[in-house]
């Protein structure tokens, strides 16, 4: 029998979700976290709630094609948003508080599952070593990278601490050409858009099915939005860096 955590309880033992000598969760709230479904359900918003912003912070970095004024203006933009209803910064704020913490929820969520994951392995291949599969690894990795390119890029982008040259407060447009004027920002940034575009393509198709959404006639239509939104999001960041190098921005 299924417990209200939805899981059964033999098998909640073995992923280490059991709730024995741990203090029982008092509201609805704190069961679903505990429970392993719960986790996957915070995986799946927190994700969709990335990849929204991944989609506008794409399309926003295609202005750099217009020229500095432009693409500048933008940058200012951020900072201004919601004025004069909101103070000057509130805007970016509110946006930065809710994407750190859907990518702490996320990574936290990602990290306790993989662990009961592995626990789980443990006690049923007692005799044979249980291997995650090929896209559950490469998940895990994907989501590694992506977590050490967010704060490298803050630190490049936003604050200038690891960036390349003279970091020029309030010209984005200036310090994004320089960090891909270095053979190894190209190589950060371009590394890690593949591995987003990966992560996005099967997240999103994870999240899909977590979220209920998924059937076996929706279910080619989902692979082909998860694949179309892979390669869009990936091929609209990479086109920075290489018309960068390649002279057209710049
Ligand atoms: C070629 C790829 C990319 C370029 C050229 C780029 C460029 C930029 C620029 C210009 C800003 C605004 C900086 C400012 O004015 O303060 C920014 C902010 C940001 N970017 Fe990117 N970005 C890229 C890819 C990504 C990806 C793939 C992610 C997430 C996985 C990401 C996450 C962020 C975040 C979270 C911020 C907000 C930082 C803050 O709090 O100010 N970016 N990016």
């Amino acid at each position: 029998m299924a417990t209200d955590t939805g899981v059964r309880p033999e098998r909640q033992k073995a992923e280490g979700g059991s709730l024995r000598g741990q203090r029982r969760p008092r509201t609805k709230l704190g069961l679903l976290w505990r429970s392993t479904i719960g986790k996957k359900t915070v995986m799946a918003v927190t994700g969709l709630i990335m990849v929204g912003y991944l989609v506008v912070h794409m399309i926003a970095n295609l202005k750099i094609f217009f020229g500095a004024e432009e693409f500048n203006a933008y940058g200012h933009w951020l900072r201004v948003m919601g004025e004069p209803f909101l103070h000057r910064g509130w805007g970016l704020w509110t946006a930065r508080v809710v994407l750190l913490a859907a990518v702490v929820l996320h990574g936290v969520s990602a990290y306790q599952l993989s662990r009961r994951d592995l626990k789980a392995r443990a006690t049923q291949y007692a005799h044979k070593r249980g291997r995650a599969s090929y896209a559950t690894r490469t998940m895990r990795w994907g989501g590694v990278i992506l977590g050490l390119f967010i704060v490298w890029h803050v630190l490049d982008i936003t604050t200038g601490t690891v960036h390349s040259g003279e970091f020029q407060e309030g010209r984005p447009y200036e310090n994004v050409v320089g960090t891909f004027s270095t053979w190894y920002g190209n190589v950060i940034y371009i590394v890690a858009m593949l591995a987003m575009g990966l992560h996005v393509r099967h997240g999103f198709w994870n999240a899909a099915q977590t979220l209920g959404v998924g059937n076996a006639r929706r279910d080619r239509v989902l692979k082909a939005v998860a694949n179309t939104l892979a390669v869009i999001l990936t091929v609209g960041f990479v086109s920075v860096p290489i018309a960068v190098m390649t002279g057209s921005v710049g």
